[in-house]
């Protein structure tokens, strides 16, 4: 198991190209089960998920080709099994996005039930009472939803109890080839809920109000085959900047859109930083000023993203005065910050709130990344810290990160990747 070895203390300064956005790519690989002829997809992430993705719809019988370039052209007229198994969903929680559309194209779906993860116990149930709405018999076997419908999916009005990003999801995808009109209510409204119903529509399905909490989504007879490339990472992005600014550096992203990141960028001015814009780009300069501790409090789109909360409890470790940050999305989304303590920090928990004092300076230490998002503060933190940062684990962050080391390298960064020992390997 690779670990990443990080010397601290560099100001980091350059500029990258964000990413294809991985919450993006997820859903719309899995929308490719819906059309009958070809899907080529572009600007996919180079991945950890995004290849189990592919690799699950290898296994339903989807024929993919991949060019140099990572376009994929996706065929799922041949489709030969509808069963998503335990060891593919057991490495990926968003394989239950296919759950949907085999239903709706097939009539039938079997899916391994997802477990829980380190950042909570992540139910499924809005995704199962959503399809039974719509007409579907569900059962739990073996430990797999058996998903069946008598005929079409029928569209029916939702009204969603939580905001649920893959919920919305799953249903936008079963609805879209469902008979007659669904309601989803209390609908996620995530830019990447955006991107997945834009990429339908291009197929042929007829959403309107992606965006917004009550999405209507007229059934189609059949959808078609399309060209279609997946949005930028605004996670990706949010991480680099809070990476930048930590080192008090400079950077300019390209391809990255700021109308998504607008609250994490208020944040980040309110931490110090100087952030000039463009259509789709972003710039941000720290001007070696140490950051201002900000509070944070975590909720669906468009509040602050629960995928940013870990990187901005790192942020707040080494800055002035004190933050606190509630996380309101996720049960269990803290644990990062016992990590955090053993590099210096000063983190006190109280329920689900952090309250970060900040320090005049982090000691590096050998660090265990938890999940993805955690072991994106922990690189944050080695990356202010005196001496050496060791962080293992970093299996999480090949799912979320495309070549992290290279990037952060290309910004100054003293961090390699360096073999480790095997260790247990744990589930997001
Ligand atoms: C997606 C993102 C993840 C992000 C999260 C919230 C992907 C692949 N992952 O995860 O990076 O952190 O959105 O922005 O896009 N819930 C239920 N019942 C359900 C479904 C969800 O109670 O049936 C709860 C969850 O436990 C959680 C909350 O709803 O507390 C939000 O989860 P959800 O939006 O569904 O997250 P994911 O789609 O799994």
């Amino acid at each position: 198991m690779d670990n990443l070895a990080i010397r601290g203390g560099r100001r980091l300064e350059g500029r990258l190209k964000v990413s294809g956005a991985k919450n993006a790519a997820l859903p719309i690989l899995a929308a490719t089960l819906l059309p009958e002829g070809t899907t080529t997809l572009r600007n996919l992430p180079h991945l950890h998920d995004v290849t189990t993705m592919i690799d699950l719809l290898g296994c339903l019988g989807v024929q993919l080709t991949i060019d140099e370039k990572l376009a994929v052209e996706i065929d799922a007229t041949t489709i030969a099994n509808r069963r998503a198994p335990y060891d593919l969903v057991k490495t990926m929680r968003a394989s239950i996005l296919v759950l949907g559309p085999l239903l709706a194209r097939f009539g039938e779906a079997q899916v391994s039930f997802p477990g829980g993860c380190a950042i909570g116990s992540r139910p499924v149930d809005l995704h199962l009472k959503g399809l039974q709405a719509m007409g579907a018999t569900i059962t739990i076997e073996d430990g797999y939803i058996h998903a069946t419908t008598d005929g079409r999916l029928r569209g029916a009005d939702i009204a969603m109890e939580t905001v649920t990003v893959g919920g919305t999801e799953n249903l936008l995808m079963a609805a879209a080839l469902a008979d007659g009109t669904t309601v989803i209510r209390n609908a996620a409204r995530e830019p990447e809920v955006v991107d997945l119903a834009q990429c339908l529509n291009a197929m042929g399905a007829k959403i309107s109000g992606a965006g917004q909490s009550v999405v209507t989504i007229e059934g189609v007879e059949r959808l078609h085959g399309c060209e279609y490339s997946v949005m930028p990472d605004r996670i990706e992005a949010g991480t680099y900047l809070v990476a930048v600014a930590a080192t008090g550096g400079k950077i300019r992203l390209d391809e990255a859109l700021p109308e998504h990141l607008e609250v994490v960028l208020d944040k980040l001015r309110e931490a110090g930083a100087d952030i000039t814009v463009g259509k789709n780009w972003i710039e941000l300069d720290m001007g070696g000023r140490c950051p201002k501790a900000v509070s944070i409090t975590t909720a669906p789109y468009p509040g602050f993203p629960t995928d940013m909360q870990a990187q901005f409890t790192a942020l707040n470790t080494i800055a002035e005065g004190v933050g606190r940050v509630t996380e309101t999305v996720f049960e269990n989304r803290l644990i990062q910050t016992h990590e955090l303590n053993r590099m210096g920090a000063a983190i006190q928990i109280e329920g689900n709130t952090a309250i970060v004092t900040g320090q005049k300076s982090l000691k590096g230490a050998p660090v265990m990344a938890s999940d993805l998002r955690a072991s994106a503060s922990l690189v944050i933190a080695g990356l202010v810290a005196s001496g050496e940062t060791i962080v293992d684990r970093i299996y999480h962050i090949d799912r979320g990160y495309e070549c992290i080391e290279e990037k952060l390298q290309s910004l100054g960064a003293d961090i390699r990747r360096q073999p480790g020992k095997v260790v247990a390997g744990d589930i997001t």
